[in-house]
């Protein structure tokens, strides 16, 4: 294996060359997206979202094949997923825990992943549990998590709402401070805004091992977002990305307390945002309006669901080429004097 450009308890124990793992974004990070990342150096977790069982495996088994040359990126590859759809129905993750070889990373994201902690872990997988607030991270560890991964409310795509949500910029040190405390053996990611180089040498001068891209790798060439999605993300701003429950009440899927989605804010955000009691007791215009946008790739109608890194991404660039480039610019960084 390459040595890594910049080394960190991450890149060792994962066995990776950068610091950076690609999110498992619902519906985005499927087999070719997590295989390029693996392949680049980076953790490639598989968008599992809400779990089902079959594309999963598909886009796992596409992964394989696109890494069948190389062992170290195989152990690369994982797959996220969304914790209180767990608890409704489990069997992708048993599927996976049940299989030849199960992955060597889980990630669990929202919700309690202490049922599930002991099962991913028995089977010799890694477990790395997303959290959105200092007072969760006593649950992760509860679960057995080796990484903890602190999301700030700058992140694309679903997080904890509004007054409740952290900055990246305080949740991450104050959860390093906790670990280095009470469980020093615990990796910790940093989530939310991680956009460039940057942002990875800020990470990792915050106290954290490595960072979680979610948005950026998110307009990737090889990401399963449409096109026409990317390139809304390509010209704009971060002032442009909103969180609200606007898109997950038309889109009709019913996120538990206390989460929403950071979207941008287009016509349709704009004319609902306002008005969540009317939109939730009468999503049917709403939705009519998002259905239409659909069919004509109207995207003052369809949600593009990136964080406030948005106005960071500005080119739909192969997934290898953005790893490699976040990871030399932070490196300079982390070389200038003073
Ligand atoms: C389009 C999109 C979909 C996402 N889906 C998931 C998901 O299914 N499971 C999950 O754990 N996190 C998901 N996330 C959140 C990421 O795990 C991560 O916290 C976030 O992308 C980091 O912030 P960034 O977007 O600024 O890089 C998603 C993020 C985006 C942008």
């Amino acid at each position: 294996m390459t040595p890594p450009l910049l080394p960190t308890r991450f890149t060792e124990l994962f066995g990776l060359t950068t610091p950076i793992a690609l999110a498992p974004m619902a519906m985005a990070s499927g087999g070719s997206l997590a295989a390029a990342c693996a392949n680049a150096g980076a953790l490639g977790l598989l968008g599992g979202g809400y779990g089902d069982p079959d594309w999963i495996e598909a886009e796992l088994g596409r992964a394989s094949d696109l890494i069948r040359t190389d062992p170290f990126a195989r152990s690369r590859l994982g797959c996220g997923f969304i914790t209180w759809k767990l608890d409704q129905d489990r069997r992708a993750l048993d599927r996976l825990l049940e299989s030849e070889a199960p992955p060597r990373t889980i990630m669990l994201s929202f919700g309690d992943p202490r049922r599930y902690g002991p099962d991913i872990r028995s089977v010799g997988t890694r477990l790395i549990c997303q959290v959105q607030t200092l007072a969760q991270v006593p649950m992760a560890l509860e679960a057995g998590a080796d990484v903890v991964c602190a999301q700030g409310g700058e992140a694309g795509g679903h997080g904890v709402s509004g007054s409740q949500n952290r900055g990246t910029f305080t949740l991450v040190p104050e959860i390093a401070d906790f670990l280095a405390s009470q469980s020093p053996d615990t990796l910790l990611l940093a989530a939310g805004g991680v956009a460039d180089g940057r942002g990875l040498a800020a990470a990792l001068m915050l106290g954290a091992d490595g960072a979680l891209v979610g948005s950026r790798l998110w307009a990737s060439a090889e990401s399963l977002a449409a096109d026409g999605a990317k390139r809304q993300a390509v010209g704009a701003s971060g002032d442009m990305s909103v969180r609200s429950p606007v898109f997950d009440i038309i889109r009709d899927i019913p996120w538990p307390a206390p989460y929403d989605f950071r979207a941008l804010r287009n016509a349709l955000h704009v004319k609902w945002e306002g008005r969540i009691e009317a939109l939730k007791s009468d999503p049917s215009e709403a939705r009519a309006e998002y259905q239409a946008g659909l069919k004509a790739g109207d995207y003052s109608r369809i949600h593009t669901p990136v964080g406030e890194g948005a106005g960071l991404i500005r080119a739909i660039d192969p997934a290898a080429d953005i790893i490699r480039s976040m990871t030399q610019d932070a490196l300079e960084r982390r070389r200038l004097p003073g």
